[in-house]
């Protein structure tokens, strides 16, 4: 039996997050969806495909007018507008107009570029996400924001589009490879460290269920986070102040994605952007050294990095610096007052960036002692 999250915008009902353990309640949502005469285009990358692609289209068959996969190569190195044009050419093959609807199913590649072709093909169009990662269950799929990257900037270009449903088959986390499953846990982490520290302990006081994919467990996991970002994109949907928190981690995270040309996967360079953004609360005298080393420390038992190695500091310096996450010349950066209460702040100087690259650096020098 499926329970459900609604989610707010401008104060009213405005799409449901719903939680499931398997794909065929996702059926039930058809009614509401109006999908009778609708053609409906599931767009998914080559990995996800080969595991859901058929399923997902077996459900809709019979119950529309015509289902169709566009489907591209798994990565971020698709996330890019060559892919959103092919999309648009697909779309119009296939005689799409704009009452039909677009079907995001994958991880936050796959909404992220699901959601900027749904906003912007003839105008904009209707789209739901089926998330089947752990990133995209606690936090891409969540709130709207879709896009993709431009040259060398990570969601450079996008649009604020709100999904019509956002389906979670929780299932689908016992799918992903570990790598996979703890780069989500960066996500989940965050939301904890930035907004709930009753979260954040009951992460550590439920590290071995979910490090087994207790179902349960995994259910109120992605249900809490959620509800964490439900508060905040409610009050800010389009990050005019609060939902910048959300960022804690990005801003270095993004720079070192980049400078490691995506060799790491999100969740583990916002696990780094995390440690970093700890190490320079500290020295702006907000969190004590021992919070700092929990905070840091936290990331281990879930396989994620607290270090990385072969970075140029200068360069990443210089990365954050040209990521978008700056107003009026200055880096708009997140710390934490304290653990479960994240601010903004835009005093950070460029040393105290550096110097929180070094703490994360490990460096020949290192290896060596
Ligand atoms: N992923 C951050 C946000 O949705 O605002």
């Amino acid at each position: 039996m499926s329970t459900r999250l609604t989610i707010n915008y401008n104060r009213k009902p405005c799409y449901d997050i719903v939680y499931s353990d398997n794909f065929k309640e996702f059926i039930l949502e058809f009614e509401d969806l109006a999908i009778g005469e609708r053609n409906i285009c599931i767009i998914t990358d080559s990995n996800v495909e080969k595991l859901y692609g058929e399923e997902i289209k077996a459900l809709f068959e019979n119950h529309c007018r015509k289902v169709v996969i566009f489907s591209f190569p798994a990565g971020e190195q698709s996330k890019t507008l060559d892919t959103v044009k092919a999309a648009y050419t697909f779309l119009i093959q296939e005689k799409f107009s704009r009452k039909d609807l677009l079907v995001a199913l994958g991880g936050g590649v796959v909404g992220d570029l699901t959601g900027y072709t749904a906003a912007t093909f003839l105008r904009g169009m209707e789209f739901i996400q089926i998330p089947t990662t752990l990133l995209a269950q606690v936090d891409s799929s969540i709130g709207g924001k879709t896009g993709v990257d431009f040259d060398q900037y990570k969601n450079m270009v996008g649009a604020f589009h709100m999904p019509k449903l956002v389906y979670i088959n929780l299932s689908t986390l016992r799918d992903l490879d570990d790598r996979q499953y703890y780069a989500g846990m960066a996500e989940v982490m965050k939301g904890g460290l930035l907004r709930d520290s009753l979260f954040y302990e009951w992460l550590l006081a439920n590290m071995y269920e979910i490090c087994e994919r207790n179902l349960t467990t995994m259910e109120e996991m992605v249900m809490r986070a959620d509800q964490i970002k439900k508060v905040i994109v409610e009050k800010d949907p389009t990050e005019k102040a609060d939902r910048a928190l959300l960022n804690l981690g990005h801003t270095i995270g993004h720079a070192i994605e980049k400078a490691k040309n995506f060799e790491l996967l999100h969740g583990e360079c916002v696990a780094l952007g995390c440690v970093a953004a700890a190490y320079i609360s500290m020295k702006h005298q907000l969190l004590s050294a021992d919070e700092y080393y929990e905070v840091r420390d936290m990331f281990v038992p879930f396989q994620l990095p607290i270090t990385v190695e072969n970075i140029d500091p200068q360069e990443i310096l210089e990365l954050t610096k040209s990521d978008k996450k700056m107003e009026s010349g200055k880096i708009k950066f997140i710390l934490l007052k304290k653990i479960g209460k994240a601010v903004v702040d835009m005093t950070v100087t460029d040393e105290e960036i550096l110097e929180a690259i070094q703490e994360i650096y490990f460096s020949e020098e290192d290896a060596r002692q």
